[in-house]
């Protein structure tokens, strides 16, 4: 977790009309500002944002909250991603070190024990005893040289479910620490602990400052899973490193490799190619293709040229593009993935294709090409077809002008034709898009209750008085001090709907904790959209003007009175249902 004082930094240093401005244009009204949600279609505008209160409520989607779960809507990340975007944009560097989990163990006490692991798990690779094996795969199937595998810290974990565990249990780690880290199962039936990797080589995985984060570990013959892999843990997200980046961040500046697999990069790595990295088993995600941009600016995509690495380069190409990366994708021949090719054409035939590697364009027009015949005019017809509909995707005129031209070349058809076929292709989707939005919008405005608060309409007096209440401690410091303190009497199982309770006892722990209460801290622990309810609750309250202690105390009695008679009528259908049953029970016998 980022330590509290750094993320009230960070809010107080993002303006939130600035931040929202570099998504959406927004006009001043009085001492707000107004413009078109970015969240849904709308012609007049109801996206609102309030400098004095640091927050934003759209009327019309019903959308709302900080500047932190803006940037979470916006950017699509969670709170830790929105609040790092953030503190970047706000030149403030997070501590990486001592940043705790949920779990209370240190950041750095699981770095501490990953590299006492990397160690044993090297050491056994070098001990003919155990590694004999391992060794010869690496070298000899894998043709590996003793320093790559050095240089890449590879090790060996042994098949034995206990070797590890003693190893670092005589270090002084935990079974608490050990299973935490992933390095260590625990048996549901003993409650014992033991070892997670087994009879598999070992990968580190080293972020950008030395730390090893994670492992991969791979099998050595065709048994599955072929690969077992560190999961999330609160130390680590492996959406948001990268395999070998310690290495290639240093030779990135013109471009940068991006494969597959583990093995694809130690292979490049050894033949040269030190700017390659991998994903961590998982398709690149918007966080990675962000990582890459703050490294390089040209990304050549190498995956596996089977049909599932070629689906996966159109995701990757995309997010890459998104990124504002130069895009190139190479397409391998004659091999399965770049550990092949290199092993069977060497390294210059490698760098060749890597010079002549193909913009994502024309990439997506061979490929299009090369599924039809176009010596043939109902192929001819339904590439171009094809290739309209991708140029039509491009947001830049330029971009649709430069391919267009190149269209036209290859299917030696004349510019005009393909022009008005991608400008009639961008009308119908843009008008799609539009339809799908307003759709998805009254979707939203309808629906954020039924997602947020599905008990609502089950009593609506009971509702409307949590609704109220939890406004007007959101509003007031002086109102929300008096109920967490228990000094108004209040607690969250006085609550009817689970959302209020949920809402009630976060509000109350915030308040009530170190720091205090910060709208800020909300979106930790619940969902967006339950943050955009407290925005409405808390925007539908600022209406009223009689908020004080009396209104608040009259909701209070509203709600316990209600809580009342539905534990009242429960308890009667209780009675009622178990006199039915002994009626039923006397007819059967
Ligand atoms: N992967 C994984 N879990 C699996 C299979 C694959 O996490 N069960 C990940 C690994 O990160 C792997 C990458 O996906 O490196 C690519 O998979 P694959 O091409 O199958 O593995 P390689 O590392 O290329 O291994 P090899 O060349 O030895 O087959
Ligand atoms: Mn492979």
């Amino acid at each position: 977790m980022i330590p509290r004082e750094i993320i009230d930094e960070i809010v107080f240093r993002s303006d939130i009309e600035q931040v929202i401005g570099s998504y959406v244009t927004l006009k001043r009204a009085g001492s707000n500002f107004n413009g078109l949600c970015p969240f849904h279609t709308e012609k007049t505008p109801s996206f609102t944002v309030f400098p004095n209160t640091k927050s934003f409520y759209c009327f019309g989607c019903g959308a709302g909250g900080d500047v932190i779960s803006f940037t979470m809507r916006a950017e699509n990340l969670d709170y830790v991603g929105a609040v790092e975007l953030l503190a970047q944009r706000a030149g403030i560097t997070l501590p990486e070190d001592g940043r705790e989990g949920d779990t209370g163990i240190p950041r750095k006490r699981i770095y501490e024990m990953n590299l006492a692991a990397a160690r044993f798990f090297r050491e056994c690779l070098f001990d003919p005893k155990y590694g004999k094996e391992a060794m010869e795969y690496l070298t000899e199937s894998r043709r590996l040289s003793s320093a790559t595998i050095k240089h890449f810290g590879l090790g060996f974990s042994p098949n034995n479910a206990w070797m590890l565990t003693n190893h670092m249990h005589s270090l002084g780690f935990t079974d608490e620490e050990l299973v935490t880290g992933f390095l260590c199962g625990k048996s549901q039936r003993t409650g014992k602990t033991y070892d997670y990797f087994r009879n598999r080589i070992i990968f580190p995985i080293i972020d950008t400052t030395g730390n090893i984060v994670a492992f991969g570990g791979r099998v050595m013959d065709d048994s599955k899973p072929k690969y077992l892999n560190t999961s999330d843990t609160p130390a680590f997200k492996k959406s948001r490193h990268l395999f070998a980046l310690n290495f290639a961040k240093n030779n990135a500046s013109e471009q940068m490799i991006l494969c597959e697999g583990y093995m694809d990069v130690i292979a490049l790595h050894a033949a040269g190619f030190e700017n390659a990295v991998a994903t961590l088993g998982t398709a690149i995600t918007s966080e990675q293709s962000r990582i890459f941009a703050k490294y390089t600016k040209k990304v050549v995509i190498t995956y596996d040229s089977d049909s599932a690495g070629q689906t996966a380069a159109d995701k990757a190409m995309r997010l890459l593009g998104e990124a504002g990366l130069d895009v190139r994708v190479l397409k391998l021949e004659g091999a399965k993935d770049p550990d092949e090719y290199i092993k069977t054409y060497g390294r210059d035939a490698f760098s060749r294709v890597i010079s002549e590697s193909k913009s994502g364009f024309e990439y997506k027009m061979d490929k299009i090409i090369s599924t039809h015949d176009i010596s043939s005019a109902e192929g001819r017809i339904k590439a171009a077809g094809e290739i309209c509909a991708v140029i039509a995707s491009y947001h830049s005129g330029v971009e649709r002008e430069i391919y267009i031209m190149s269209a036209a070349k290859r299917l030696e058809l004349s510019r005009e034709v393909l022009v008005s076929d991608v400008e009639r292709i961008r009308r119908r989707m843009q008008r799609e898009s539009a339809n799908k939005m307003s759709r998805d919008a009254l979707m939203t405005a309808k629906n954020l209750d039924n997602r947020v608060n599905r008990d609502a309409a089950k009593n609506i007096r009971a509702n409307s008085a949590e609704e109220a209440i939890i406004g007007m401690i959101l509003i007031f410091d002086e109102l929300r001090a008096e109920v967490a303190s228990g000094r108004t009497e209040l607690s969250a199982d006085d609550f009817i709907t689970e959302f209020g309770r949920k809402a009630f006892s976060t509000i109350c722990e915030l308040e009530l904790g170190k720091f205090g209460y910060s709208k800020s801290m909300l979106a930790q622990t619940l969902s967006i959209d339950e943050v955009s309810k407290l925005e409405q609750l808390e925007q539908n309250r600022r209406k009223y003007s009689a908020n004080d202690k009396n209104v608040l105390e009259e909701y209070i009695r509203n709600l316990k009175e209600e809580k009342l008679n539905a534990e009242k009528s429960d308890d009667l259908s209780f009675i009622l249902n178990s006199k039915r049953n002994k009626l039923r029970e006397k007819k059967d016998s």
